[in-house]
């Protein structure tokens, strides 16, 4: 009585302690698959030096499959409190989609312009012209020294996001 009683209890005690690993095991699985893989991940933020941009020529990066605008001022350019200042530097941070409907402008003579419906935009992202019902859209980022990482919400990001909404 007393052996049945201890191998009842020896193939409980196994039965648990096998069900337990085998349950850590399958949770540890089911987070492998439902983490994002790392190339997600790294897909998701783009960094770019500012340092090496030309006042009055703006670079465009892909970013998240999308156009973003980044253009250093000039001095003659106007100031915008949708500006990025960095220093003594200002820059236009922008989604390089027309806010009509979404074609991709074109830089030309100190200004984007959108070859689809005619709309224009200044250098600070602002509709000036055509059917574009809003400034170019801004796009989440943080800064860093001279680095802008595309994909984060800053709190550049958010001061700039804020008076656009003004
Ligand atoms: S899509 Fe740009 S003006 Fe229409």
């Amino acid at each position: 009585m007393s052996n049945d009683t201890n191998r009842r209890d020896f193939l409980g005690y196994t039965f648990a302690a096998v069900a337990a690993v085998g349950g850590a095991a399958s949770l540890v699985g089911m987070k492998k698959v439902w983490d994002p893989l790392p190339s997600v991940l790294a897909g998701g933020f783009t960094k770019v030096d500012l340092s090496g941009i030309k006042a009055g020529e703006p670079s465009t990066i892909m970013w998240r499959g999308k156009p973003i605008f980044v253009l250093k001022k000039t001095a003659e350019m106007e100031n915008s409190d949708r500006d990025l200042v960095i220093g003594n530097d200002r820059f236009t941070i922008a989604i390089g989609l027309c806010t009509h409907l979404g074609c991709i402008p074109a830089w030309k003579k100190s200004m984007w312009k959108c070859a689809c419906h005619g709309g224009e935009f200044d250098a600070s992202g602002k509709q000036v012209f055509g059917p574009p019902p809003r400034p170019l859209d801004l796009p989440p980022f943080s800064v860093s020294g001279n680095t802008l990482t595309l994909g984060e919400e800053g709190p550049e990001y958010k001061k700039i996001a804020s008076a656009m909404k003004a």
